[in-house]
């Protein structure tokens, strides 16, 4: 399937009373959906609506069917070593606290973070620290989206349990090295757990050279139904976890007095699953692979270079993150001199019917430290045009001559 058809697919791209069609330019946050996504979840409710791994009809036959085969899909999407190795969880923030609040931990551990993850892989830790005497260690980032290797070997040299960090950043969309980041945890005897909420959706994965212990995802910025995601993980390294939740489906057996847990990634999975969404997700992944993976992160690239070089002579847009498009390609953050965030976003819906992001992104952290109250976002993806990012550009055009400066208003 082209890029040129895909916009068709995705209900929500059309005008409302005679509105413009909304520019969407928060994939970031979540994705659209597609028809395909749709048609799967209520197919799955209309035609067999059973519960997997468990009952025996055809209803139930048939989701389990396609319950593992949806397991299988994401083992493929994300180079997976290994199919088991996929579990089916509601978003990313859930995939991470399995991890961190599955480890064994020792006081004393070590957990690397950088200071710009998302709170979903902040705070966590934050409450490890206090409660089970971890301690957490913070890699400063360069705000020109260099990463310092030799800070983070000194770190990881000195002894880390588990280094924890995004890929691609939902505040500035720069990515790390992230196979050079593993390798160096993995020399120094640090398992590595990846946020990939901001990379998988954009350009192909692959786990199984990647190496890292775990990998967290949410399926609803990859067209998914919300309340979806992925812990994606060594088998090793998942069947050392203390599981969140137990209930069905989690055990071999159990006696008044005992029970034996299943092999990940059953052990993982407790009560009944959301079975639509995980088969909506799957039809979103489906529809990924078909647009072709390398032919959206070359699209995302485009229309980021468009925006970046038509806002590039703006002297109070300051860009958040590197300079060069390329190396943020979903993702335009940006805040103007003397607007403040929540403002330019209503501007732009208001106005211009562009969609946009506002505030702190859950990285409340970052802007504390560099004492901002939030920015703007714009974030691109497969259904996005040149028209989306053309909008986007007027809008900010308008937004500043419109809105005063800091210097001006005072
Ligand atoms: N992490 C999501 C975002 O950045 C919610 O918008």
């Amino acid at each position: 399937m082209s890029l040129a058809g895909v916009r068709g697919r995705f209900p929500a791209l059309r005008s409302r009373k005679g509105q413009a069609v909304p520019a969407y330019l928060d994939s970031a946050c979540m994705s659209l959906v597609p028809r395909d996504v749709l048609d799967a979840m209520e197919e799955y409710y209309r035609d067999y609506p059973g519960c997997a791994g468990r009952s025996l009809h055809r209803f139930a036959e048939q989701v389990s069917h396609r319950f593992e085969a949806a397991r299988d899909g994401f083992a493929k999407f994300l180079g997976a070593p290994d199919r088991n190795g996929i579990v089916f969880v509601r978003n990313a923030t859930e995939a991470l606290n399995v991890v961190g609040q599955g480890i064994d931990w020792q006081r004393g551990d070590r957990v690397l973070v950088t200071d710009q993850e998302h709170n979903s892989n902040l705070v966590l830790w934050q409450r490890l620290a206090r409660e089970r005497g971890i301690q957490l260690v913070t890699l400063p980032l360069p705000d020109d989206g260099s990463f310092d290797s030799d800070a983070y070997e000194q770190e990881v040299a000195r002894g880390v349990r588990l280094v924890s960090v995004f890929q691609t950043s939902n505040l500035d969309g720069r990515s790390l090295p992230v196979q050079e980041v593993v390798e160096r945890a993995h020399a120094h005897g640090a398992e590595v757990l990846l946020d990939g909420c901001q990379a998988a959706p954009h350009a192909p994965v692959d786990l199984a050279k990647l190496g890292a212990d775990y990998y967290a995802l949410s399926a609803h910025k990859m067209l998914g139904p919300t309340g979806t995601g992925i812990l994606a993980g060594r088998l090793e390294s998942l069947a050392k976890l203390r599981p969140l939740l137990l209930g069905g489906e989690t055990v071999e057996w159990s006696t008044l007095t005992d029970h034996a847990l299943r092999p990940p990634p059953h052990r993982f999975e407790a009560g009944l699953q959301n079975y639509a969404g995980v088969l909506g997700a799957h039809a979103g992944i489906q529809f990924l692979e078909r647009t072709g993976r390398d032919e959206i992160a070359a699209h995302d690239r485009a229309l980021n270079r468009r925006v970046t070089q038509a806002l590039s002579g703006e002297p109070r847009l300051r860009v958040l993150g590197p300079p060069d498009a390329d190396r943020r390609p979903s993702i335009f953050a940006f805040s103007v001199n003397g607007v403040d965030p929540h403002d330019g976003a209503l501007f732009l819906d208001a106005g211009h019917t562009v969609f946009v992001r506002s505030g702190m992104h859950c990285v409340h952290s970052w802007y504390q430290k560099h004492g901002l109250t939030g920015n703007l976002r714009a974030s691109f993806y497969l259904y996005n045009t040149t028209r989306d990012a053309d909008r986007l550009v007027a809008g900010v055009r308008q937004l500043i001559e419109q809105m005063p400066g800091a210097a001006a208003a005072s």
